[in-house]
């Protein structure tokens, strides 16, 4: 049992991470599931299985609550050999005009981009014990300048994020992967207006994830970029 292997994935209570955690508990892996709704997590873990799943509760703009959650998945479940580091959001954030974004652009940045940084601090010791891979979620405006959003800034930093550390595991056996979203219908979009375009299914960007997963070791799926076919930037 403790050789079958564990998958850790910030964000699962809904859109992609849920669709992941679905895909990877398909694939055999044993899945941790940590966001804030403890509800969620718990409605997805019936659904998934109690033997096969884990819920921790985490805010990841939370180091203490983070090392809480990893240490109590590799008590329960003996490894770690997949992370995707994917809880974030967005509330628009533009430079000029409107409120001043005193603690929507705090969280924001404590989530989008001390959240992962710290999760992969954290996890990339169990990684390298398990040749295992790092993954996180970046998006399509980390990628292209976006105009007014602070949200496209912590994106481009988790895209620097990405190849820093896939550049300090050179080496470790350990794989890095930035995937990089164009719009997926996910309740992401409950607190942003949402652009005029098509979009992608949160099962969409679980496919590229289990894509980069799924090949040998000796293959890096550095970034999939993924937009939604007919998305204009
Ligand atoms: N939807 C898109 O069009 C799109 C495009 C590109 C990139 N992305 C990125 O994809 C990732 C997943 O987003 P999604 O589209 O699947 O949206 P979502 O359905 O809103 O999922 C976001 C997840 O992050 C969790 N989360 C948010 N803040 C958190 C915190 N401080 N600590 C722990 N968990 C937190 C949420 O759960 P709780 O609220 O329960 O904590 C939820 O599970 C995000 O990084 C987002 O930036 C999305």
């Amino acid at each position: 049992m403790r050789k079958r292997k564990v998958f850790l994935i910030t964000g699962a209570s809904t859109g992609i991470g849920e669709a992941t955690a679905k895909l990877a508990a398909e694939a055999g892996y044993r899945v941790v599931l940590a966001a804030r709704s403890t509800g969620k997590l718990e409605a997805l873990q019936d659904r998934l299985g109690s033997d096969n799943t884990m819920v921790f509760a985490c805010d990841v703009s939370d180091w203490k609550a983070q090392e809480k959650m990893i240490n109590t998945a590799v008590e329960h479940f003996g490894r770690i050999d997949v992370v995707l580091a994917n809880a974030g959001f967005s509330k628009g954030s533009s430079f000029y005009g409107g409120e001043d974004k005193l603690d929507e652009w705090r969280e924001m940045v404590l989530t989008n981009v001390y959240g992962p940084a710290v999760t992969a601090r954290l996890c990339l010791p169990k990684l390298v014990k398990t040749g295992g891979h790092f993954l996180i979620t970046g998006s399509v405006v980390g990628h292209i300048t976006s105009i007014r959003n602070l949200y496209s800034a912590t994106k481009w930093a988790v895209t620097g994020i990405a190849q820093a550390i896939r550049n300090e595991m050179v080496g470790t056996g350990i794989r890095v992967t930035l995937i990089e979203p164009g719009v997926v219908d996910t309740p992401f979009w409950d607190t942003v207006p949402k652009p005029d375009t098509p979009e992608l299914l949160p099962d969409d960007v679980a496919r590229a994830v289990m894509y980069a997963v799924s090949q040998p070791p000796h293959v890096d799926v550095n970034q999939v970029l993924i937009r939604p076919t007919g998305q204009p930037h």
